[in-house]
């Protein structure tokens, strides 16, 4: 990587090595090296099934991997495991370990994601939704080689076609790995970084081309096939789907962002931190964060990519810079500065971590946010202003300011907008990625609380009758039909084009949390209390207010159900939000007000010499 040729420039004016940049530098990370890992360009790691199994084995106390039986075999991760030895290992290691305890012990022998039997999901009788959603969530759980490994995307009984919902998905995991943890079920979680790990440097290629060596899978399958050879036995094989196999072939940004956020919680909730400290999943992190650091054409701090590769993985015009894929993205960052372990050798690696962060923070904080103040500054900014100290410097035409916004745009609150390219914001609202800037200190305290404001203030609109918008407003006519390529599954108020996800709850109970606010996730759980168990946990919600389960959702979607857990959890127990939060620290802070300082929008006046920032 070209880490150690990274300038930061900034139009210095006021700022000072010394002031800001400098110390926070300094101060911050312990020194760290990055090697490479031994992988082949096919993307197999060639030491990989010996060091998963020598590794697994000393490191992850008490789990059942059947490591000696795990091997690479071609394109997939395989275990060998006889049917009566995988029966026999759930009984004996998986359900005793760590708490997939009583209400398994009365659950028939797990069929990957299938209801049970007796699993009739509307059967809630006397039991509490959390009772009922308990009972959905470990129905949903995967198993490979008899140990819990994730949960199944959507267990709808009534879907006729499959398609992908009975993979395990690398990001609809999250929610189900972190109430998992918050029951104090820690297996699975551990089981899922660490095979999801063994699946991160797989060859994978679309129509012979391989995408960056640090890819997560989008999600993954466990397949049963005859073992060659002895019909007697079955192999377990881990099929992962890197975007090669997905709708639209989008590639899964956010896959890796998930997994590196996760296995900081996995740390702060367990206290255990040799999982992190595994010399396999140190280099999993590094290899996350070369491929998200590697230099390219780009001109902003921001993470180029292409439309769809977050949580909405359709086009939906969210190509360039969305701001959902920047706050997991931040997120990731600051997560992984934490965990990084002090190595010879990594200094590019942390400087480049380190000067991303500034740049990233500072970037987003005053280029994406929003609130009346600003919009009025956009209503009559100059354009075509050639220069270093353009006000305008994206070149925005006023003329963009859409109508709805000056309606939408409250008093009191403001948000961070959907993208920022050259000569183009994107206005719309993206709740996801609001609310982790919040969690992730993205935005600034006083824009944290603003977003809040903002939510309770347009109620009416992001939470409706079923919480939670994914964005708004939806795009409709002469828009959708350009924007989303006439898509029939994003028509407006549907789906991703405006529809409403239950699962967006845990994301918004850990930010109002977070800023000491937790009534308007209680007040937005109390909301999805009223339809969400009997309407059968849909993936999501149509219409202005939400008032209809989705055209084309799935039923018993499982994010719906973790999501809804996660915030009941937290709320019961909100200091347990700080498993999942990040506090700016001080070096970024003072670095952020020097680079404020310096701005010239606030400075506009005859022109400062130029000075790189070499660090
Ligand atoms: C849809 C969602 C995506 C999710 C997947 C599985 O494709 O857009 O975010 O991961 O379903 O639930």
């Amino acid at each position: 990587m070209a880490a150690s040729e990274t300038v930061l420039r900034v139009p210095l004016g006021s700022l000072s090595q010394s002031c800001c940049l400098a110390s926070f530098f300094v101060n911050s990370t312990p020194n760290l090296s990055f090697k490479p890992v031994s992988i082949n360009r096919k993307g197999v790691r060639c030491t990989s099934s010996h060091e998963f199994s020598t590794v697994s084995n000393s490191a992850v106390r008490g789990n059942s991997f059947h490591s000696s039986n795990c091997s690479l075999k071609g394109k997939k991760f395989v275990c060998k495991c006889q049917k009566h030895d995988v029966e026999e290992s759930i009984r004996s290691t998986v359900l005793p370990s760590d708490g997939l305890k009583s209400d398994l012990d009365e659950m028939p022998l797990p069929v990957n994601g299938s209801l049970s039997s007796n699993g009739n999901a509307q059967s809630v009788g006397t039991k509490s939704i959390e009772d009922e959603a308990w009972d959905l969530l470990r129905q949903s759980v995967v198993f490979y080689c008899g140990s819990p490994i994730g949960t199944i995307a959507a267990n709808d009984p009534s879907s006729t076609s499959v398609l992908n919902y009975d993979q395990v998905f690398i990001r609809d995991f999250i929610p189900s790995g972190i109430a998992f943890l918050l029951k104090g079920e820690y297996d699975i979680v551990r089981n899922f970084i660490l095979y999801t790990l063994q699946l991160q440097s797989w060859e994978k290629t679309m129509d012979c081309h391989s995408p960056g060596q640090g890819l997560m899978p989008c999600s993954f399958k466990v397949k049963t096939v005859p073992l060659d050879g002895d019909d007697s036995m079955t192999e377990e094989v881990l099929d992962p789907d890197f975007g090669e196999a997905a709708i639209g072939r989008v590639a899964p940004v956010d896959s890796g962002l998930w997994w590196i956020i996760l296995l900081r919680a996995y740390g702060k909730c367990t206290g255990d931190l040799s999982v992190q400290e595994r010399v396999d999943v140190q280099t999993g992190i590094k290899m996350i964060l070369k491929l998200c650091l590697a230099d390219g054409f780009d001109m902003f701090p921001t993470l180029l990519v292409t439309d769809g590769s977050c949580m909405i993985d359709r086009r939906m015009g969210i190509h360039g810079h969305p701001l959902e894929i920047q706050a997991l993205f931040y997120s990731a960052l600051v997560c992984a500065r934490e965990m990084l372990t002090p190595e010879d050798g990594s200094d590019d690696l942390i400087r480049a971590l380190n000067n991303r962060l500034v740049a990233l923070n500072f970037h987003i904080r005053e280029y994406y946010w929003l609130d009346l103040k600003k919009i009025n500054e956009i209503y009559r900014y100059q354009t075509e202003e050639y220069s270093y100290d353009a006000v305008n410097k994206f070149n925005i035409y006023p003329d963009q300011i859409p109508s709805w916004l000056v309606d939408f745009m409250p008093n009191r609150g403001g948000y961070l907008i959907g993208n920022l390219q050259p000569a183009h914001m994107d206005f719309r609202f993206f709740t996801l990625g609001n609310l982790w800037s919040i969690v992730s200190s993205l935005a600034t305290n006083d824009q944290s609380h603003a977003i809040l404001d903002l939510i309770e203030a347009k109620w009416a609109e992001l939470v409706a009758d079923m919480p939670l918008k994914i964005c708004y407003p939806a795009m409709e006519g002469e828009e959708w039909r350009i924007i989303t390529g006439s898509d029939p599954k994003n028509t407006p108020w549907s789906y991703h084009n405006g529809g409403a996800w239950p699962t967006l709850l845990w994301q918004l109970t850990v930010a109002s949390i977070k800023m000491g606010r937790p009534e308007i996730a209680e007040k937005a759980v109390e909301l999805a209390e009223r339809r969400i168990s009997l309407d059968k946990w849909p993936e999501y919600y149509d219409t202005k207010r939400a008032r209809f389960i989705g055209k084309q959702a799935r039923l018993y979607q499982t994010w719906s159900i973790a999501g809804y857990l996660v915030a009941k959890l937290l709320l019961a127990n909100p200091a347990a939000a700080k498993f999942l939060t990040s506090e700016e620290d001080s070096d970024l802070r003072n670095a952020f007000s020097c680079m404020i300082s310096a701005n010239p929008r606030r400075t506009r006046g005859p022109k400062k010499a130029q000075q790189p920032f070499i660090v």
